[in-house]
């Protein structure tokens, strides 16, 4: 059980929740969490925005029911949660040019991503690239924590990147979108590798149902186990 200390709506859906939580999670992980008795039955996986040793915070956006009824959360009220589950992203701490690119709520783990690679080697460029389908959310977090902030609303995020100016590329949302990337990554023969953070549906969280299995080059994967990262190569590059 955590404390839920802010719940805040910040338009077009989206919500950013803080919970007070002990915690060391790490960038890329997610929780299960929920904040109802009995419907829907399953937990909701949601990824960890940013976390301190006291708190995690969590951006998420209202699609149904699970989703509503955690935007109905207020200061005070108690949320189960479960976790930190998942790989996360990987260390790039040899990297000296990143970028981060979201689209919708994929956008959520990215912002404690640059903030730990800039951390780990302040040296490093970490570029966001943002895709919105309306308006935007959080564009000043996001800036804060990066070298250069891109953010496409309306159209093609991918179209705003050039994958050969970077060493490693991260990316979280939708599957079509990450594709997209992956296949501009092949097209510039780019060394730098590609990392996708899948969501796909999910119902234990922690490998015991095979719910969440991804089809990679080296047969089925867990998302909640073995991912959510993912080689972009692994998971786009199959037979
Ligand atoms: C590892 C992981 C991390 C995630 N991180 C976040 C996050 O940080 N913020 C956030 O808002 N969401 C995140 N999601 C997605 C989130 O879990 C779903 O949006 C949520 O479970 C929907 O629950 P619901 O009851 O509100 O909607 P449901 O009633 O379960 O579904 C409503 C609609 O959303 C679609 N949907 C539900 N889950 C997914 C999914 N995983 N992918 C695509 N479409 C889906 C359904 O097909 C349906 O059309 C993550 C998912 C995974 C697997
Ligand atoms: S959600 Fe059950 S195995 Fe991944």
């Amino acid at each position: 059980m955590g404390k839920v200390q802010s719940n805040e709506a910040l338009g077009e859906g989206f919500y950013l929740m803080r919970v007070e939580e002990k915690n060391n999670a790490r960038m890329g992980q997610f929780y299960m969490l929920r904040a109802w008795e009995t419907y829907p039955v399953l937990s909701r996986p949601i990824s960890v925005y940013d976390a301190d040793e006291e708190s995690v915070s969590f951006l998420y956006k209202v699609v149904g029911k699970g989703t509503e009824l955690l935007a109905r959360l207020q200061a005070g009220d108690e949320i189960t949660l479960d976790g930190a589950h998942g790989n996360g992203f990987p260390d790039l701490a040899d990297k000296k040019r990143i970028a981060l690119v979201g689209g919708g709520v994929g956008i959520a783990p990215l912002y404690l991503a640059a903030k730990t690679y800039k951390k780990e080697n302040p040296q490093c460029i970490v570029d966001i690239y943002l895709g919105f389908s309306g308006k935007t959310v959080l564009t000043e977090e996001f800036e804060s924590v990066c070298d250069k902030l891109t953010v496409n609303v309306g159209g093609f995020v991918t179209d705003d990147i050039d994958p050969a100016a970077y060493d490693a590329i991260v990316t979280c949302g939708p599957t079509v979108m990450m594709k997209v990337l992956y296949n501009k990554c092949v097209k510039s023969r780019t060394a730098a590798p590609l990392y996708v953070s899948m969501e796909n549906r999910m119902a234990c969280g922690i490998g015991a149902c095979l719910v969440c299995s991804c089809r990679t080059s080296d047969g089925n994967r867990k998302v909640c186990k073995d991912g959510p990262v993912f080689l972009g190569s692994e998971v786009f590059n199959i037979e």
